[in-house]
């Protein structure tokens, strides 16, 4: 069942589900904490698995007309604050992953792991970050229809979208129920995010790295590159997934973090 914490001046939503040490799955763009679906079932006899709906997106409030990847940072803080949790595993995809590197670069203390699948550590280019301006409004002119039409083609793997109808839908719907003003002020803030380059080589705690292998939009290269600089990290890539590698191929995805998460534990 939903539960709601009202903290920084907006509501948010967020499952908090099992018991044990506690993980954060911090979902990506334009998603919603559902994504998580498998990974919770899958995690939460031996976990506390908490999944909140970062701001803006979900079923927590929109707030303002940038929603930057610190803010969201800061929000998922003030939720292990009101959970009375000092400490956690922090897991993510794409966007989400840039919230667990603001995440890690102002609360490293925080951090017991850290789970990175289908991000990159740097900053938009400059053509991109014009293309997320003309997307965030598109979203608030045409609304998400149009944004999920130009974008649903790149997020899934070619297998997945002539074989897997249910993930399609799924990932479309998740898509279509983001409110607009909503995913403007993420990527506004995607826009705006700092290159975090400099932080992988501070990362001091056990890594994982996931990456679909027909990832078009954090391509492999981009988990190589944070692989070869985050000490320690260890690196999987999932056969046949794309950029939405933990609903696309939930079974690898669980290996994956199933895996690490139990030799993080010996
Ligand atoms: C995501 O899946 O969160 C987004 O595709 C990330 C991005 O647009 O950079």
């Amino acid at each position: 069942m939903t539960k709601l914490a009202r903290l920084r001046g907006i509501e948010i939503a967020y499952d908090d589900a099992g018991e044990g040490t506690p993980i954060v799955l911090l979902h990506g763009f334009p998603f919603n904490r559902s994504m998580w679906r498998e990974q919770t079932e899958s995690l939460r006899g031996a976990w506390r698995v908490i999944t909140p709906d970062l701001r803006g997106h979900g079923e927590t409030s929109v707030a303002g007309e940038v929603a930057t990847m610190e803010e969201m940072a800061a929000d998922v803080a003030a939720l292990l604050d009101e959970l009375n949790i000092s400490r956690a595993v922090v897991g993510s995809l794409s966007m989400g992953g840039y919230v667990a590197l603001a995440f890690f670069r102002k609360f490293p203390e925080r951090v017991l792991a850290l789970i990175l699948a289908d991000t990159r550590p740097q900053a938009d280019t400059d053509d991109g970050r014009r293309a997320r301006e003309e997307t965030a409004r598109r979203a608030l002119v045409e609304g998400m229809g149009a944004v999920t039409d130009a974008m649903l083609p790149k997020l899934l793997a070619p297998s997945t979208r002539e074989r897997e109808a249910e993930v399609v839908d799924r990932v479309r719907a998740m898509m279509l129920g983001t409110n607009p003003r909503g995913a403007a002020a993420a990527l506004r803030g995607m826009a705006a995010r700092r290159d975090q380059t400099d932080l992988l080589t501070e990362i001091n705690v056990p890594t994982l790295i996931v990456v679909g292998t027909e990832d078009a939009l954090t391509p492999p290269s981009d988990a190589e590159t944070m692989h070869a600089k985050i000490e320690g990290s260890r690196l999987v890539k999932i056969e046949g997934a794309g950029h939405v590698s933990n609903v696309e191929r939930p079974e690898d995805f669980n290996r994956a973090i199933g895996e690490f998460l139990s030799g993080m534990r010996t």
